[in-house]
């Protein structure tokens, strides 16, 4: 079968590219083979300058240098060099800090002098490729410099990583900082999980069909499940995660914009506006439980010594810079009602955990099964539940699973699937996830990103669950041996409902 390309888009309207933290391992691994790939493909423009700002001195032509060496290191195609030469055609470095006011005023003076050279008429995209404690001084230090200012027509816009906060509190603090010297339309709230295509995929299985939207709700579906397994470990990153920890790094973000395109309704129009109301509702429909429903209904867990993939794991405890007495959760699944019209009683289960058998994200939708009485005098003993299964990585594909018979004289009915892969139908462009959401953010769309009410809702829902872990400390803290599917506390949350989790292998 020939493979469907993608549909071509307008190359981005003339901008400077700024990256705040410009000699980190982001810039590198993701930003800069996510611009080439831009290139690569037409949809930057002519008119393009980067403006690299970290600390220490460096000359444009170093930094240029620099930029190249890390594509030669990360690109996820083959580079061509005309390409490379065109997107580092004009780029310049500025020794900057944060909190140093002169930093910006050195910004100033090279966005002046790149924006003539290169012609990009003023419109900026502040890249906040830094660590979170930087998210608020410089936004407040390109708000009073007047450099994220929106003036003759030009655009300003700022893009700010992950992590949006540590908690409800936090988060709250930092959309008001922000909101103060910048309009909501001008922040671009990053979710890497939104430049998966299979995620943004879901919105069009669910509103781009007659078939599905009539059955998803309360009537037809039993319970959802969505998985976030991951077989790597902590590895090097163990002072960031210790004072993370799985519900953190994975739940109010990547688990709940899952979450929020199962469940939300059909968005009036396909925008921004439209779709992040709806999403944000969605999640704000969460029932917030009190502590004590939320220990009832979650399950914490750190992995414990074991085997993955042939290779030994020690204790999670025992990662570089993470404490020997540590309570940090590397596993956590939770039980959610959503309280709306449309999902009373249907249970979403969540959970994700780093150190697992194997790598699967996907979501799973548990039809109701059907009527038993007709096969009542025959040898079948049960029907088992349709489901829908959305896979997101490491395979992309939907796949239904449903009952058929099995061919002979006696009646016998076994679970079959069906499944659509992308790769059979669709041609895809070498990609590392960050180019639609770069693309989409030069041309002024912000449908991928999240909103300050998104983010607030999202940490409110698992507000409750922090603060009854904290407040239990290593009571209730599960362990699960690395290349295990997770703890079995994780089955008896289920197993309780009278269900079970799908395997993840
Ligand atoms: C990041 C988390 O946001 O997402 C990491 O900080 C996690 O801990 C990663 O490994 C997972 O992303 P993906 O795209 O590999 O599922």
């Amino acid at each position: 079968m020939a493979k469907q390309p993608a549909t071509k888009a307008k190359p981005a309207g003339p901008s400077s590219f700024v990256i705040f933290g410009a000699s980190g391992d982001l810039t590198h691994r993701l930003l800069v083979p996510a611009l080439y790939n831009l290139a690569a493909e037409g949809l930057l423009p002519e008119a393009f300058a980067i403006i690299g700002v970290a600390r220490g001195e460096k000359s444009d032509d170093a930094f240029r240098a620099d930029l190249a060496s890390g594509l030669a290191r990360f690109a996820s195609a083959p580079i061509d060099q005309a390409v490379a030469r065109r997107l580092f055609g004009c780029v310049s470095y500025v020794n900057g800090d944060a909190e140093d006011p002169a930093g910006y005023e050195r910004l100033k003076q090279a966005l002046a002098r790149s924006e003539r050279a290169c012609e990009t008429r003023g419109n900026r995209l502040f890249y906040l490729a830094t660590p979170p404690a930087a998210f608020a001084p410089i936004g407040r230090h390109l708000g009073q410099s007047g450099l994220s200012h929106e003036e003759n027509g030009a655009w300003r816009r700022l893009i700010i990583e992950k992590p949006f906060g540590t908690d409800l509190a936090s988060a709250q603090a930092l959309n008001r900082e922000l909101l103060e010297v910048l309009h909501e339309d001008q922040i671009y709230r990053i979710d890497h999980y939104l430049g998966k295509e299979t995620v943004q995929n879901i919105l069009v299985l669910r509103f781009g069909n007659g078939l599905f939207e009539p059955i998803w709700n309360r009537d037809h579906i039993d319970h959802v499940q969505i998985t976030v397994a991951e077989s790597l470990t902590v590895g090097r990153r163990g002072r960031f995660y210790d004072a993370v920890g799985a519900l953190r790094d994975m739940v109010p973000n990547h688990l709940f914009q899952l979450l929020s395109l199962v469940a939300m309704e059909p968005p009036a129009r396909f925008d921004a506006q439209w779709v992040r109301s709806e999403k944000a509702q969605a999640l704000d429909a969460i029932h917030v439980r009190d502590e004590a429903a939320a220990l009832q209904d979650s399950v914490r867990a750190q992995y414990v010594a074991g085997r993955i993939g042939g290779e030994e794991v020690p204790d999670y405890r025992k990662t570089p810079n993470v404490a020997p007495d540590s309570t940090t959760e590397t596993y956590v699944a939770l039980k959610l009602m959503i309280d709306n019209w449309r999902w009373a009683g249907v249970p979403f289960y969540l959970r994700t955990g780093k150190a697992l058998k194997s790598r699967r994200t996907d979501v799973a939708i548990n039809f109701k099964r059907a009527p038993f009485a007709m096969f009542r005098d025959t040898p079948v003993e049960r029907l088992a539940r349709n489901f829908l299964v959305m896979r997101i990585q490491p395979e992309e594909c939907i796949s239904l699973h449903f009952n058929a018979k099995v061919p002979g004289p006696v009646v016998s009915i076994a679970g079959v699937d069906m499944t659509f892969e992308y790769e059979d139908y669709f041609a895809a462009a070498p990609s590392t996830g960050y180019e639609t959401l770069v693309y989409d953010c030069m041309i002024g769309d912000a449908m991928l990103f999240q909103r300050a009410d998104g983010v607030e809702a999202g940490w409110r829902a698992v507000q409750p669950f922090l603060d009854a872990w904290r407040n239990a400390g290593a009571k209730g803290l599960a362990t699960y041996p690395a290349g295990s599917e997770g703890p079995p506390e994780a089955d008896e949350l289920l197993a309780r409902d009278g269900r079970r989790w799908l395997p993840i292998a």
